[in-house]
């Protein structure tokens, strides 16, 4: 039985104090390429006083509906990015979403160890029976990073987003409860 399920092999998932969260956010959303693999919003820049404000307003409403975390290195302890689901009890669905504002951390696995903390929470203490996301088509590391950690492509959304004078497909991408279950026995007998 796991110890603490906030911590994976290499970062645990932290509650952020707004302050703290908002100075990392303010920072990384300054990054254009960053905010264009996470967001199909333009990227605007906020000051750290008003990121913080935005912040607790989505932790007053998200109350027991929405699980925002941070996400530290276990060696060092940095705060490299964040871990958001918000869960629909009705239907025992989730959506994630992830991002690691520090880039020097892409690309090492720090991002999957993250989302499957996350999912290991959402189905073993949320008890969830589905967890979604979607990514853009141009995020090829983001779908190969989803796809280590056992989510199956669910369908495309065909010309969903503008970007640079260009169309793109929006992918779905989801887990159910039981591939969860595989995918986590599969890597524990291979680890
Ligand atoms: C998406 C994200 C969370 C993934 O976390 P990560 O720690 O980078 O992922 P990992 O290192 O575990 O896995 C990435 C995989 O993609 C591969 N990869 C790296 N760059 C790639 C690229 N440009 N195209 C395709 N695959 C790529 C890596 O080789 C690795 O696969 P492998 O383990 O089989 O070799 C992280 O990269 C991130 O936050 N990116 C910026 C924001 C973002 O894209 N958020 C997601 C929005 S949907």
């Amino acid at each position: 039985m796991n110890t603490n399920i906030f911590f994976g092999t290499v970062v645990r998932l932290t509650a952020e104090d707004p302050g703290v969260l908002a100075k990392a956010f303010a920072k990384w959303d300054r990054d254009t390429g960053y905010k264009r693999l996470l967001d199909d919003a333009p990227p605007i820049m906020w000051s750290v006083e008003k990121t913080k404000e935005w912040i607790e307003k989505q932790l007053e409403e998200q109350q027991a509906n929405g699980f925002l975390y941070g996400i530290r290195t276990l060696e060092g302890d940095e705060l490299i990015g964040f871990v958001d689901l918000w869960v629909n009890w009705l239907h025992a669905d989730g959506w994630i979403g992830i991002g690691l504002g520090e880039r020097d951390y892409w690309g090492n696995g720090y991002g999957t160890d993250a989302m499957q903390v996350m999912l290991r929470y959402a189905f073993t203490e949320l008890n969830l029976h589905r967890v979604t996301l979607s990514v853009f088509e141009y995020n090829t590391r983001a779908q190969r990073s989803y796809a280590k950690a056992g989510f199956k492509l669910e369908g495309r959304v065909r010309g969903d987003l503008h970007r640079q004078g260009q169309r793109w497909d929006v992918i779905v991408m989801g887990i159910l409860r039981e591939e969860w279950l595989e995918h986590a026995q599969a890597e524990k007998t291979t680890n």
